[in-house]
């Protein structure tokens, strides 16, 4: 008998822990663990990632057969679960995407991918991308930057339904090996919500885009670019 993609908990500490668990187990590429409420989710940074029941709270195990471009992982499954997750909203709402790793809906952000690589020496021995999804789950009022869920823009899909798909999406897009593609860099364009804003972190200056790397392009005062990494505060907001 073939396994469940997608093996379901009530509650979990955090499904990357799980998963990490698996992968040790020796699970096969695209196996998913998810849970119903978690007690210690974990964002990006070291951040806490609340978890409570309504939200689709998953980890799938990847071990690419021919590589993962490791530095854009994030953003390429950030960009498949964008384009996943229009065809559920109502129009013209549309999912957007905030360098690195955030899914916007409007300002609010709906949804962030969280990638944990575990290496054998030098080799990649897996990688378990984390996806978290504020569906119809309560989320905090006033926080700063602004938190959403999908329920806002007419989707009612629950996340039982959503696991197998969007789990199917994130192995796809863990297993491609090449930088962002042409087309890849144009979609990230028009989703783009950092484009054109100011910025205080990682660099003074205003967002530009990407780099096929995985880079954030900010424009100095001084009129030069540069491509950077780091964490994101807006000039004004401090968001
Ligand atoms: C971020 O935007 O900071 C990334 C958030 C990732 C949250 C998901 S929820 C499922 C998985 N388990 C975790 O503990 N974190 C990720």
């Amino acid at each position: 008998m073939t396994e469940p993609m997608v093996r379901w908990f009530e509650t979990l500490p955090s499904t990357q822990d799980e998963a990490h668990r698996l992968a040790v187990e020796g699970v096969s590429h695209g196996t998913a663990v998810a849970a119903r409420v978690q007690t210690a989710g974990r964002g990006t940074r070291g951040r806490d990632w609340v978890s409570p029941e309504g939200g689709l709270w998953m980890s799938v195990v990847c071990r690419p057969l021919y590589g993962t471009a490791i530095e854009v992982v994030g953003l390429r499954v950030g960009l498949a679960l964008a384009d996943q997750l229009d065809t559920l909203v109502r129009p013209p709402a549309r999912i957007g995407l905030k360098w690195p790793n955030d899914l916007l809906l409007g300002r609010g952000k709906v949804g962030g991918v969280l990638s944990e690589a575990r290496w054998q020496g030098e080799a990649l021995a897996w990688l378990v991308v984390g996806i978290g999804i504020n569906l119809r789950n309560d989320v905090p009022a006033n926080s700063v930057p602004e938190v959403t869920r999908l329920l806002e823009a007419g989707v009612t899909t629950l996340a039982e339904d959503l696991a197998e798909p969007m789990a199917a999406t994130v192995a796809a897009a863990a297993a491609v090996a090449s930088p962002l593609t042409q087309l890849e860099m144009e979609i990230f364009h028009s989703r783009d919500w950092l484009r054109g804003r100011s910025l205080a972190l990682p660099e003074e200056g205003v967002a530009e885009g990407i780099t096929t790397g995985g880079r954030l392009r900010v424009r100095r005062s001084d009129g030069q670019v540069s491509e950077v990494l780091g964490t994101v505060r807006l000039a004004a907001l401090g968001a």
